[in-house]
């Protein structure tokens, strides 16, 4: 069936945008510390609006211990000092804003920091107190309370409950086994607190009316501030079964104890009002990792979310009948919400699409990165820059992680010494985890730290050698670049109205190639057959992925014609 995209006139700017991540730590070192900072990005943001970008979302910038790379945040409304200030974070917003480039922040409302105020606060107080309910404190079970309230496991691996202390009525315990320390009353069992990521990050209770208060207040302040929307972590969990049950295999779609429970929607719609209370339609963007995109597609009826990302899209395989099926299924779907499709390859939770799509098996899991794997990083790089033509040209928004334009690939061989995603030594050392994507852009020169940071810094990950391929300045000005290729393909998605309102209607094509109409005018083919295939008729091809040699298009490749 044909799906239709958004008449001009109702084109609000984040139902087409092209959305940039930038993960703070690795995108640019302005101080030469070897972290990425503020001071970086606003010396990049030329970069960025040249690249063609409608909005960067930021990945948490707040102050943190990083027990998970910020996302275990300490201070809702401040700066990690690392990477700068407030101050610092309010010029930004004004630079971006002069460049045309809006600004999505992370929010992270699921859990917070285990050193923020309110949980030293939780853990001075005791069983039973205020200070203890704005969070997840139950007695354990078995004998002395001393096995974990329920059978929830942690997102990293083992349970997801720690102990605030191992001995009843003991002073705090600063390394209790799991946990950060805390108080049981004389003779009472310790309590243990429930965190679906890290033990320092200790899960939100709410349905506590003081936990709903204090993130609105944080939306506020940041609205005021100027940004233009956020990017809701674990957006799915926040509500918890208040009987905190044991979970069964199978649970889901409003039954699971903790994953898309139906009293989180109350939540997006309060959040909704908010957002809306402001000028120049600010937007909030859920993180929902779903299964099912009818359950997915309730976040974004009309009065909550905008927007969510696409991960059955980014989990698929470089498969034309597989594709093709994610692609129908996700554009009826937000239809039926009115919401914008969103179409994500890569982002600094998973392996880079140029190492996924260069493996024998192309799709993708979460529970199983396969770090190391075999990789064609030829194949791998020609299929992501047909992906790039892909996304770019389908109804709808798309998330760039920053290194996409520069096809970068998963970097494989961070020594184990060097590794510092939870999930290595939650795994017990069995998943490597996710450093292998936020390791620092290279920007220029011909070794590390590759213009990251100033010349003699040291990254706080290593960078490949071979990355001097792939700098912002090497690949600048060199058409057959990925990142020319990124810059001439944003552009065109910008001037050709066929991209923002144009009707998608498939074409009749060979088996395993894709092809489909963009209003009259585009016409997109990409082959993913093992051979090369014949163009149909058109006056001009505006981009390819590779040359159009004879009218063919090659395997693996990518082209959008003029067909005006
Ligand atoms: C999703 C974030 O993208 C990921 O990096 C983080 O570890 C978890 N949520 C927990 O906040």
């Amino acid at each position: 069936m044909p799906h239709s995209g958004q008449s001009a006139a109702s084109r609000d700017w984040w139902r087409t945008a092209a959305i940039y991540e930038v993960y703070v730590r690795s995108f640019a070192d302005g101080d030469g510390d070897g972290i990425g900072d503020l001071a970086g990005v606003r010396a990049r943001l030329p970069y960025l609006a040249e690249l063609g970008v409608d909005a960067i979302w930021f990945a948490p910038w707040y102050p943190s211990p990083m027990a998970d790379a910020g996302y275990d945040v300490a201070d809702y409304r401040a700066i990690e000092p690392l990477f700068g200030s407030l101050d610092e974070a309010e010029q930004l917003i004004a630079e971006a804003h002069g460049l045309g480039i809006r600004i999505i922040i992370d929010i992270v409302p699921n859990h917070g920091s285990d050193q923020q105020q309110w949980f030293a606060d939780a853990l001075a107080g005791q069983a039973g107190s205020a200070e203890r309910a704005r969070y997840h404190f139950r007695p354990g079970r078995g004998a002395g309370g001393s096995v974990p309230p329920n059978n929830w496991t942690s997102e990293f691996g083992g349970t997801a409950w720690s102990r605030v202390s191992s001995t009843d009525g003991a002073p705090p315990a600063p390394e209790a086994p799991g946990g950060p320390g805390g108080r049981a009353a004389a003779g009472e069992p310790a309590e243990w607190y429930l965190h679906l990521f890290s033990p320092g990050q200790p899960d939100f209770n709410w349905a506590h009316p003081a936990v709903r208060a204090e993130f609105a207040d944080v939306l506020r302040f940041w609205f005021d501030r100027g940004v233009d929307g956020f990017r809701i972590d674990s957006a799915a969990l926040l509500a918890k079964d208040p009987s905190l049950a044991d979970l069964d295999p199978g649970q889901a779609g409003g039954e699971h104890p903790y994953v898309d429970r139906d009293g989180v929607h109350g939540i997006y719609r309060e959040w909704r009002r908010i957002a809306d209370s402001y000028p120049g339609e600010r937007v909030l963007i859920g993180e929902v990792w779903l299964p099912d995109a009818e359950r997915l597609t309730r976040y974004l009826r009309p009065d909550e979310l905008h927007s969510a990302f696409n991960f059955d899209f980014l989990c698929c395989a470089w498969d034309a009948t597989r594709l093709r099926e994610v692609i129908d299924v996700t554009l009826d779907s937000h239809a039926r919400v009115g919401a914008p499709a969103t179409w994500v390859l890569s982002n600094h939770d998973v392996v880079r699409h140029v190492t996924r799509y260069g493996r024998a098996d192309t799709a993708f899991s979460m529970s199983d990165r396969r770090i190391g794997e075999p990789s064609d990083r030829e194949l791998g790089t020609r299929r992501a820059r047909a992906a790039a033509l892909l996304t770019f040209s389908l109804p709808g928004a798309v998330y760039l992680y920053q290194g996409d334009e520069l096809g970068l690939w998963e970097v494989e061989d961070i020594p184990d010494e060097l590794l510092q995603d939870p999930f290595w030594e939650r795994s017990g050392h069995t998943d490597r985890g996710r450093d292998g994507c936020r390791v620092p852009l290279p920007w220029s020169g011909k070794q590390p730290p590759f213009g990251f940071g100033p010349e003699g810094s040291v990254p706080w990950l290593p960078q490949p050698t071979q990355w001097k391929d792939l700098t912002a300045e090497t690949e600048s000005g060199d058409e057959g670049s990925m990142l020319e290729l990124y810059r001439a393909a944003l552009r065109l998605r910008h001037e050709e109205p066929a991209f923002a309102s144009g009707e998608m209607r498939w074409l009749d094509s060979p088996a395993d190639v894709l092809s489909y109409r963009r209003g009259d005018d585009i016409t997109v083919v990409i082959n993913l057959s093992a051979h090369a295939v014949g163009l149909p008729a058109h006056n001009g091809v505006l981009i390819s992925s590779a040359p159009v040699v004879g009218g063919m298009l090659a395997p693996d490749c990518a082209a959008w014609l003029s067909t005006r």
